[in-house]
């Protein structure tokens, strides 16, 4: 049986030839290559997080606070990095966070349909936002086989969040990823200083530009009057008003798989659970909303809460030397957000799919060298906490 970290060997075996890769191996670089290609304002609009970005740096600090214990001789040659999830196996346990604005990350405009395909050909689930440049339904076209989950921003339209959830359930998502703590948009300095948000430019908006709800509530049309569309876009994005009350609401939308992402507290994750849904999505929105603190810190507390919920981790992700510690830490599945990005932006699909075969490979090579076969076997007593 092939592993993941077959990768390492087949890109020292094209290199015999003389080939190098088209991209490089590690995080900073694929960030490095991207700032160079992308207009300074999306490249800090995906860089930047909130305030003064510590809670998106300890996201990717507290992985290093954990070692893990190389254990030898354990004759895991082969590896089983599949997990079982609503229902579905899957090949591995890595997932691709939705990226409100990775439709404008590509050269071409059409970055969603880029990472779809990107999950066609990996098998990793893409998790489609709801601030898509191109329509949810085109973006499910180009999943191919992978199954993909639809991210819900939930307006303060009702009919509009049930019409999203219906068009996803029509165009054959697996689930729906609810997003919890974009209410309202988080403190960004660096976005601020450039006074620019591409949604207000009427970028990413064509899962609204082109539902029948939303289009019912303009007079013209988003073709004839994109302005007044946009600015109606920017009435309706967010519901703060939005509490657990509603959750009986959301549950009873769709039969499909429902989680909530942005859970951090363990008494958020037993209201979740009483309240019906499949799934927790811990995470700290890759530090770009509320300043709180590394998403890994709340991890244990969130998988303990969750009981037998699958829960699904992102935040601060760079290697799969972390998805291996998550994993540990009791995630079901590991999201990564800009690291698959930076891929898009270097080289679409194949940029993408690069990203996901690195992670995927460093992953698989950290759970062999250390002696771990299968993800059971990575337990929070395979971690060290580091002084
Ligand atoms: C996001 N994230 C996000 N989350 C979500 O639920 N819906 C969205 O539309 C977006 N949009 C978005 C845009 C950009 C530019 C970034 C970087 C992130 C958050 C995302 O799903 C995920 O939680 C984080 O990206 C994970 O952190 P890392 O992997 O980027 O550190």
């Amino acid at each position: 049986m092939a592993n993941f970290g077959d990768f390492n060997m087949a890109i020292y075996v094209t290199g015999l030839s003389g080939e190098k890769p088209a991209f490089p191996p590690g995080f900073d670089e694929w960030e490095a290559r991207a700032a160079e290609l992308l207009d300074p304002v999306v490249y800090d609009y995906v860089s930047g997080g909130a305030g003064d970005e510590h809670t998106q740096r300890s996201n990717v600090s507290a992985f290093k606070r954990w070692s893990i214990y190389p254990r030898m001789l354990a004759g895991a040659a082969e590896r089983d990095l599949s997990i079982e999830l609503f229902g579905r196996r899957y090949a591995s346990p890595l997932m691709m966070a939705p990226i409100g604005v990775v439709g404008i990350m590509h050269e071409g405009l059409h970055g969603d349909i880029e990472a779809a395909k990107a999950s066609a050909a990996t098998g990793v689930p893409l998790i489609g936002s709801t601030l898509m440049q191109d329509p949810m339904e085109d973006v499910h076209a180009a999943l191919g086989e992978t199954p993909g989950f639809y991210q819900l921003y939930t307006p303060n339209d009702r009919e509009l969040a049930e019409s999203f959830v219906h068009r996803a359930e029509a165009a054959g998502y697996a689930g729906i990823v609810v997003t919890l703590d974009t209410w309202g948009l988080g403190w960004r300095p660096r976005d601020l200083r450039h006074a620019a948000m591409p949604q207000l430019k009427g970028l990413c908006l064509a899962n609204y530009f082109s539902d029948p709800v939303f289009r019912s509530r303009l007079e013209k049309t988003p073709e004839d009057d994109p302005v007044t569309a946009t600015l109606t876009w920017a009435g309706v994005f967010g519901n703060p008003l939005l509490n657990w009350d509603d959750l009986a609401w959301l549950r009873g939308l769709t039969d499909l798989p429902l989680v909530l992402k942005g859970i951090c507290h363990p008494d958020d994750v037993r209201r979740a659970r009483d309240g019906g849904v499949d799934g927790i999505y811990c995470s700290t929105h890759g530090g770009r909303q509320a300043a709180s603190g590394p998403a890994l810190d709340f991890l244990p507390g969130v998988v303990a809460a969750a009981g037998d919920l699958p829960v699904i981790f992102d935040s601060g992700v760079r290697t799969g030397v972390d998805i291996v510690k998550a994993l540990a830490l009791g995630a079901t599945a590991v999201a990564v957000g800009r690291p698959y990005g930076w891929g898009i932006t270097m080289g679409g699909a194949a940029g993408a799919e690069h990203v996901l075969r690195c992670l995927l490979a460093e992953a698989d090579l950290t759970m062999g060298l250390n002696g771990y076969r299968t993800i059971q076997e990575l337990t929070p007593e395979v971690l060290m906490r580091a002084t």
